[in-house]
Parts: structure tokens; sequence; C-alpha cells
């Protein structure tokens, strides 16, 4: 018997945008950490996931592909429901999937503000309804939501972004309140930059990535296994008492 706070042993978890930079890294330490994993992404993800299934597997564990588009709620509760009738009842969602439109508010178009809106916070609502309606009948689940330390403070060029990861924000902690005598807890994390197909681009110019780094007291950039464990911390046992919380895995730039 695996009696550390941290194991998820027996559990079953699903992550969206589980393919991407920090995706990967969350589905690899949630398996590690003894999860089986629904990797839930977009349809043509699906040749990113096969190797990602096979590190799950290394790890012992089961995999499953679930395609999903969260600004479509039909596709994310049929995800949910292809990653329960292979794998079994959910106790764990990461709602992670995400996108930046890196524009000035004064050039930013209705169809951008959108699409960032769509996905960066009403996909993650829907997400965590998805998974709060399987789990709240069972009166147990850990429900992780990937904010940004832009949540909390400002980035510039990105106020579509920047709104929607506070909406994120404050929206686990609604969640959270309405959820916690139910038995799930809902929790954000909240990375600073970390080197992804998110970002790539804008940290590839030296100036910006020397600022960037220049401004995280911890003197470097995020890696995707520090934000991973942050999300395997909130899904576990290990943070029973937490919920409602974004716990910063910043490197000190929200402290400053
Ligand atoms: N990389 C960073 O510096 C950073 C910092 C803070 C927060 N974040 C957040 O972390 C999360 C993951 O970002 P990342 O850095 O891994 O980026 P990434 O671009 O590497 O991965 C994003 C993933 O989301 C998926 N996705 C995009 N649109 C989708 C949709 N409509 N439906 C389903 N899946 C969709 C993509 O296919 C991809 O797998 C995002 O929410 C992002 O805002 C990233």
């Amino acid at each position: 018997m695996d009696i550390s706070p941290f194991s998820l042993r027996g559990q079953v978890a699903l992550v969206t945008g589980a393919t991407g930079g920090l995706g990967a890294a969350i589905v690899r330490a949630l398996a590690a950490a003894g999860a089986d994993i629904a990797i839930a992404d977009l349809p043509a993800r699906h040749a990113a996931a096969v190797p990602l299934a096979a590190d799950v597997a290394a790890f012992g564990r089961r995999a499953v592909f679930v395609p999903l588009d969260v600004t479509d709620v039909s596709s994310i509760n049929e995800a949910f429901a292809r990653a329960e009738d292979g794998l079994g009842p959910l106790g764990i969602a990461v709602a992670n999937a995400g996108v930046n439109i890196r524009k000035p508010g004064l050039d930013l178009t209705e169809a951008e503000w959108d699409t960032v809106i769509d996905i960066n916070l009403k996909g993650v609502f829907f997400t965590c309804q998805a998974a709060g309606r399987r789990m709240v009948p069972r009166g147990h689940g850990s429900i992780v939501a990937i904010a940004s330390q832009h949540g909390l403070v400002a980035t510039p060029r990105s106020p579509a972004y920047s709104a929607a990861k506070a909406g994120v924000v404050n929206l686990v902690r609604s969640l959270a309140v309405d959820w916690a005598p139910l038995g799930v807890r809902v929790n954000a994390v909240g990375p600073t930059f970390v080197e992804t197909g998110l970002t790539r681009d804008y940290l590839g110019d030296p100036a910006v990535r020397a600022e960037i780094v220049g401004k995280i007291p911890l003197g470097r950039l995020g890696k995707p296994e520090e934000v991973a464990h942050a999300v395997l911390f909130l899904a576990s046992p290990a943070s029973s008492l937490v919920t409602g919380s974004c716990l910063v895995a910043d490197g000190g730039w929200t402290a400053v």
C-alpha cells in the first residue's frame, strides 16, 4: 500500500491541452504518481498524444486519447464520457488548454477577444462543470485550472489573456465554495513564463527574454515539470485542506 499523501495510485485524471508544453509535463507527473490518464486535446493533436501515451505506459499506467475542443461544450462532455468509458471514474481533472493573442488593447479585434476568452475562460468553466457533474455525485474529486501569474498582475499587450486568467482565479474560488460541502476541491496554478509553444516566439527575442528573466526573483524561467509538481500537489490528498486557492509557481514574480 502506498501511504504517501502525494500518491495518485488507483486514480484517473483527465488533462486538457495535454500534448502541449505544460500539459505533457502534467500528464507525466500525474502518471508518475500513479494515475491513469485521459489525454484530452484537439483532434489534430492525436499524433502528438502517441509518444505521450507511451510515457504514461512506461510508468505502468493506462492512457487514452480523448479528442475535444474546449470551445465546444458538447465535445467536452463527450471527452469526459469517453475517458470514463476507457479508464473508469475520474477523480482528477486539469483544465490546462489555453492560448494567447498578444496584441495591444487598441488593436485587438472582437474575434481575437472571443477566441482567447472562449478557450481560456469559457473552456475552463465548462471543463470544470463536466468534471463537477461526475465528481459531486460521488462526493470526492480535485479539479485544477491552469491560470497564470497574469491573472494576478498585468502583462503588456495581452488584455484578453489577462482578463481570462483573472477570471479563472475567481472562477475556482466560486466553484470551490459551492462544491466544498460536496467533497470536491477546485484550485488554480499560476505559472510564470515557461518556454513552450505558447511563449517560444515571444521569448525568442533576446531583449524580451532578458527583461522577463530580470523580473523573476529566482533569476530564471520556469520549467514545465515545476508547474506540473504544483498541479500534482493540488490534485493529490497532500492538499486536502486547500480549495479555492491559486498557487503561484512564479519564481517570486508576484511577490515583488
Ligand atoms: N507557457 C507559459 O509561460 C505559461 C505561463 C502561464 C500560464 N500558462 C498556461 O498554461 C496552459 C498551457 O500552456 P502551454 O504553455 O503548455 O502552451 P502550449 O501552446 O504548449 O499548449 C497549449 C495546449 O492547448 C491546446 N489547445 C488549444 N486550444 C484548444 C482548444 N480549443 N481545445 C482543446 N485544446 C486546445 C493545444 O492543442 C495545446 O496542446 C495555458 O492555459 C497557458 O495559458 C502558460
